[in-house]
C-alpha cells in the first residue's frame, strides 16, 4: 500500500529502508566483505592468482594438483584469491567436460573437523544425492565418508578452501584432506587451497602436514595506500551517482594503509560512512562520516577476533581490560596479577575459575591473535616471569562485554 510521501512502507519505522539501504547507496552489497568482485576489479593480485592457478591447474583435467596454503594479516586478499581461482577452475573444468567440486569453509564458523566437514558435504552434495549431512549426531570419520562418497559418486575432482584454519583446534583436517588422494580414502583427486591470517600458524602445524603442503606456500603482502585507494575506486557503484566527496575515498585509503594496508578495513571504513550519511539523512557521503565510521570497523574488527573465543579466554581478556583501564600509567602487566583479576571476573559471572597453568595458556593464545602482546622480564630474585599487555582499546573491549 502506498502512503503519502510515496514510499511502500506500512510501518513508518521502516520508511527508511529500501532495497539499497537508503538514498546514499546504489548497491550496498558490493562493499559487503565476502562480495567476490569480477577478475577486473581485483587490484595487484594477477601474479597471486597465476601462481596459485597453477598448482591447483592439473585438478581442471582430474589430475592431482598441489594443495597451498596462503599466509598473510587481514585484509590483503587471501579469501578473495582463493575464492577466485576456485571459481575460474570450476568454468574452466566444466568448459573440459570435467565435473569439479567446490565448496569453501570458514573454519572460524565451524564448530569443529566434523561441523568443517559437514559444511563442505552439504556445498557440494548435489540435489540429485540421496546423502544427507546433518548438523551434528554423526562420527567424525562417518562425515569423512559421506563427503568421499558424494566426491565419489558424481564428481571427478575436487577443490577445498579451508578459510581461517588456524582456527581450528588441530590440523588433522587439514592432514587427511592433503593426504586423502594419495592414501585412497577417495577416488578422485582433492585440491586443498588453506588460507590463514596468521603466519606463526606454521609453527603449530605437525611435520607431516607441513610436509604435505610442500614448498607451495604463499604469503601476502599488505597493499599499499594507492592500492587500496584502486580497490575502492573499483566498487564506487555501490553508491548512487555523485554522492561520493572526493576525500573520501584517499582518506579512507590512507587510514586503512596507516593499519598494515588492510582492505577489509577501507571497505568497511566506506560502507559505514555510506551508512553513517544514511542515518543523518544526509545527501552525500563526506569525509568527516569517516570519523563514526572508524568507531564502528573497530569494533568489528575485534568481534571478529574474539568470536568463537571459549568463555575463559574471554575472562582472562575482560580481567586484562580491567587491569589497563584501573591503571592507566602502566602498559604491561604479570601473570599472577591478571590472574588474581581474573578470578575476580569469574567471580562476578559465576564462572568456575580455571587452573593457573590453564589461564597462562589462554593468555598466550590472545597473544596468538594479536589482541594481546607478550614479553618476558627478569626478576630481582631468580628467574624470568612473562608480562602482558593489551594491543586494544581497553574501553572497546569492555563495552563488548558489556
Ligand atoms: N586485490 C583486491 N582487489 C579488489 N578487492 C580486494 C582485493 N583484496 C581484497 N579486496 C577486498 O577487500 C576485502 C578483504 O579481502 P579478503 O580477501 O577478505 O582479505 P583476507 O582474506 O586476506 O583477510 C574483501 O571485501 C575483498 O573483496
Ligand atoms: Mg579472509
Amino acid at each position: 500500500m502506498d502512503s503519502e510521501d510515496g514510499s511502500d512502507t506500512i510501518h513508518s519505522v521502516f520508511e527508511n529502508v529500501d532495497e539499497g539501504g537508503g538514498g546514499i547507496f546504489e548497491q550496498r552489497e558490493i562493499l559487503q566483505i565476502d562480495y567476490v568482485p569480477s577478475e577486473k576489479r581485483i587490484v595487484g593480485r594477477d601474479e597471486q592468482i597465476e601462481k596459485v592457478a597453477e598448482e591447483i591447474g592439473p585438478i581442471v583435467v582430474g589430475q592431482p594438483p598441489n594443495s597451498i596454503i596462503i599466509y598473510g594479516k587481514t585484509g590483503c586478499g587471501k579469501s578473495l584469491v582463493a575464492k577466485h581461482v576456485s571459481k575460474i577452475a570450476k568454468e574452466e573444468a566444466e568448459n573440459r567436460g570435467v565435473r569439479l567440486a567446490t565448496g569453501y569453509v570458514n573454519c572460524q564458523q565451524a564448530k569443529g573437523n566434523s561441523d568443517a566437514l559437514s559444511k563442505y558435504g552439504r556445498a557440494i552434495n548435489p540435489p540429485e544425492s540421496s546423502m544427507t549431512f546433518p548438523a551434528r549426531g554423526i562420527s567424525e570419520n562417518e562425515y569423512f565418508e559421506r563427503v568421499w562418497s558424494v566426491l565419489n559418486d558424481f564428481y571427478d575432482a575436487a577443490i577445498i578452501i579451508l578459510d581461517e584454519v588456524d582456527k581450528l583446534n588441530n590440523d588433522d583436517l587439514l592432514m587427511a584432506l592433503s593426504r586423502a588422494g594419495e592414501d585412497g580414502s577417495v577416488d578422485v583427486p582433492i585440491g586443498v587451497i588453506a588460507v590463514s591470517n596468521k603466519i606463526n600458524y606454521r609453527e603449530k602445524m605437525s611435520e607431516r602436514t607441513k610436509s604435505s603442503f610442500g614448498h607451495n606456500e604463499f604469503i601476502f603482502e599488505p597493499y599499499d595506500a594507492s592500492q587500496i585507494r584502486e580497490i575502492l575506486q573499483n566498487r564506487t557503484d555501490a553508491f548512487a551517482d555523485g554522492v561520493l566527496d572526493d576525500g573520501v575515498i584517499p582518506r579512507a585509503a590512507a587510514l586503512s594503509a596507516k593499519e598494515h594496508g588492510d582492505a577489509r578495513k577501507a571497505m568497511r571504513l566506506l560502507r559505514y560512512a555510506g551508512d553513517q550519511a544514511n542515518k543523518e539523512n544526509a545527501d552525500r557521503v563526506k569525509e568527516s562520516h569517516l570519523s563514526d565510521a572508524r568507531a564502528s570497523a573497530e569494533v568489528d574488527r575485534l568481534l571478529e577476533l574474539i568470536s568463537g573465543l571459549p568463555p575463559h579466554s574471554k575472562h582472562v581478556l575482560i580481567a586484562l581490560a580491567n587491569l589497563t583501564k584501573n591503571q592507566p600509567e602502566r602498559e604491561w602487566f604479570r601473570t599472577m596479577k591478571i590472574r588474581e583479576m581474573y578470578l575476580d571476573v569469574c567471580e562476578q559471572s559465576g564462572a568456575d575459575p580455571l587452573s593457573a597453568e590453564r589461564t597462562r595458556q589462554l593468555l598466550n593464545e590472545l597473544c596468538f591473535l594479536e589482541i594481546a602482546g607478550s614479553r618476558r622480564g627478569t626478576g630481582e630474585g631468580k628467574g624470568h616471569y612473562s608480562q602482558y599487555t593489551l594491543l586494544w582499546d581497553a574501553d572497546i573491549v569492555l563495552s563488548l562485554d558489556a
